[in-house]
C-alpha cells in the first residue's frame, strides 16, 4: 500500500509562475493591467480567436455571458443536469429558470435532448464539455441555428480540447451564424490554473463589447486605462455591471501555465491511456467513452462501477480507495437533485434516468501532470485490490 496520500488533483506550478507573480507585485500594477492584456492575447492566439476576455472565474464568465445576452426573469436556459452547480446557479442569479436535460452515456448533453426541451421561453443553451471531451457541437450548433438561440458553452474542463480538429472557443469552429461565447476555468484543479480565474472567447464583436462592460461595473472604458499616462478620469456607467475582472497577479500565473498546457495535456492523455488499458479487461468497471473525432484533454478520468458485479456501492468504493491512501471525487451530483433546485423548481428524482444512473456509478480517479507513473500504478493496484475483495 502507498505510504503517502495521493490526492485526486494538485496544481503544477513552477518557478516561472512564481517569478512572474513577484514581477507583478514589484511592478506596482497588481490588478487588471499589462499582464492581463498579454494573457488575453496569448490565450486568444492559442485557441484561435480574435476576442478573449479574462475574468476572475468561469462562474463569473458564464454570468457575464448570459447578462450580455440579455437573459432576464421569465426566460428559460437549457442546462445539462450532470454538471457543477454554478452552470445552473448563474441562470438563477438572473431570475431565469434553468431547464435541465439529461446527458448521454458519454456524460455529455445531446442535441436531441436540447431540442426536446426548447419552448417559446427558451433564450439560451448551455452545453458543458464534460471532463475535457467536447459535446457533439455540429449537432448542437445546428439546433441553436434552427431555433435562433445563442450558445454559452461551459468549457470549464476543456481548455485545449478540440472538435473535428478545431479548438473549443475558436472562431473557426463556431462561425455558423449563431451568437456564441465559450467560457474556460482556471480554478486550482483545472488543466491550467491561475488560482481562481476564467476566460471567455467569442467571435461576436458586439457580444464581446457587452461582456467587457459587464465584467467591470458597466463602465464605458477600461478602468485600468484611467490610471495610465494616456488615460482620463471620465467614465460612464451604461449597464449595472459586476466586478469580475482578472488581476495581473492571476494573469502572471496564466501566462506560464498556458505555455505549459500542451505538455500537461499530453501527460494527462498518457496516464488516461494507462488507466484505460488496465481497466478495460475488468467486468466490474467501465472506462470512459471517447469519440475519435474529438481530442479529449482528460480534465477528469471518470471510472464507472458495474454495481451488479460488486458487493459495495460507489461511496464505499471511494472509502476503500481512501483506506489505501488514494483520493477520489465525484463529478457530479446531478444539479436537479440538490435541495434548492428540487424545492424551488419542483425537480424530482427519476426525471433524468441516465444522469441519475451515472451518478450512482461514477468516481473520478487521481489525474494530474505532477503524478509520476508509479502513482498511476498505485491507483490501478488499489482499484484491482478493491475489486478482488468485493466482487460477486
Ligand atoms: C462544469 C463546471 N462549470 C463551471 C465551473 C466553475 O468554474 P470556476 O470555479 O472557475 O467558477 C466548474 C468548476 O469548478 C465546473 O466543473
Amino acid at each position: 500500500m502507498r505510504k503517502t496520500f495521493l490526492p485526486f488533483s494538485l496544481p503544477t506550478i513552477g518557478e516561472e509562475e512564481i517569478a512572474e507573480v513577484v514581477d507583478a507585485l514589484r511592478s506596482g500594477w497588481v490588478t487588471t493591467g499589462p499582464k492581463t492584456k498579454r494573457f488575453e492575447e496569448q490565450l486568444a492566439a492559442y485557441v484561435g480567436t480574435g476576442l478573449a476576455l479574462a475574468v476572475n472565474s468561469c462562474t463569473a464568465g458564464l454570468h457575464i455571458a448570459l447578462s450580455a445576452l440579455g437573459i432576464r426573469p421569465g426566460d428559460e436556459v437549457i442546462v445539462p443536469t450532470l454538471t457543477f452547480c454554478s452552470t445552473a446557479n448563474v441562470v438563477v442569479h438572473l431570475g431565469a429558470r434553468p431547464v435541465f436535460v439529461d446527458v448521454g452515456e458519454d456524460f455529455n448533453v445531446t442535441a436531441g435532448a436540447i431540442e426536446a426541451a426548447i419552448t417559446p421561453r427558451t433564450k439560451a443553451i448551455m452545453p458543458v464539455h464534460f471532463g475535457g471531451q467536447s459535446c457533439d457541437l455540429d449537432k448542437i450548433y445546428a439546433v441553436a441555428a434552427a431555433h435562433n438561440l445563442p450558445v454559452v458553452e461551459d468549457a470549464a474542463h476543456a481548455i485545449g480540447s478540440s472538435y473535428h480538429g478545431m479548438k473549443l472557443g475558436s472562431d473557426a469552429l463556431s462561425s455558423r451564424g449563431i451568437r456564441r461565447a465559450t467560457v474556460f476555468s482556471f480554478y486550482a484543479t483545472k488543466n491550467m490554473t491561475t488560482g481562481e480565474g476564467g476566460m471567455i472567447t467569442t467571435d461576436d464583436q458586439d457580444l464581446a463589447d457587452r461582456m467587457r462592460l459587464y465584467a467591470l461595473h458597466g463602465m464605458s472604458r477600461d478602468a485600468w486605462k484611467r490610471y495610465t499616462s494616456a488615460g482620463s478620469w471620465f467614465y460612464e456607467v451604461v449597464v449595472p455591471g459586476y466586478k469580475d475582472n482578472m488581476t495581473d497577479i492571476q494573469s502572471a500565473m496564466g501566462i506560464h501555465q498556458l505555455r505549459k498546457l500542451d505538455g500537461f495535456i499530453a501527460t494527462r492523455q498518457r496516464y488516461a491511456g494507462i488507466y484505460d488499458r488496465a481497466f478495460s479487461g475488468l467486468a466490474e468497471v467501465a472506462t470512459p467513452i471517447v469519440h475519435p473525432d474529438r481530442n479529449n484533454v482528460y480534465h477528469l478520468y471518470v471510472l464507472r462501477l458495474n454495481l451488479e458485479k460488486l458487493t459495495i456501492d460507489r461511496s464505499q468504493f471511494i472509502e476503500e480507495l481512501r483506506a489505501r491512501n488514494i483520493g477520489a471525487s465525484v463529478h457530479f451530483i446531478p444539479v436537479h437533485m440538490h435541495p434548492f433546485y428540487r424545492d424551488t423548481f419542483g425537480y424530482r428524482k427519476g426525471s433524468y434516468p441516465v444522469s441519475e444512473k451515472l451518478y450512482e456509478q461514477i468516481l473520478s480517479l487521481p489525474l494530474f501532470p505532477g503524478m509520476i507513473e508509479s502513482d498511476v500504478q498505485d491507483v490501478i493496484a488499489a482499484v484491482g485490490d478493491i475489486i478482488a475483495q468485493h466482487n460477486h
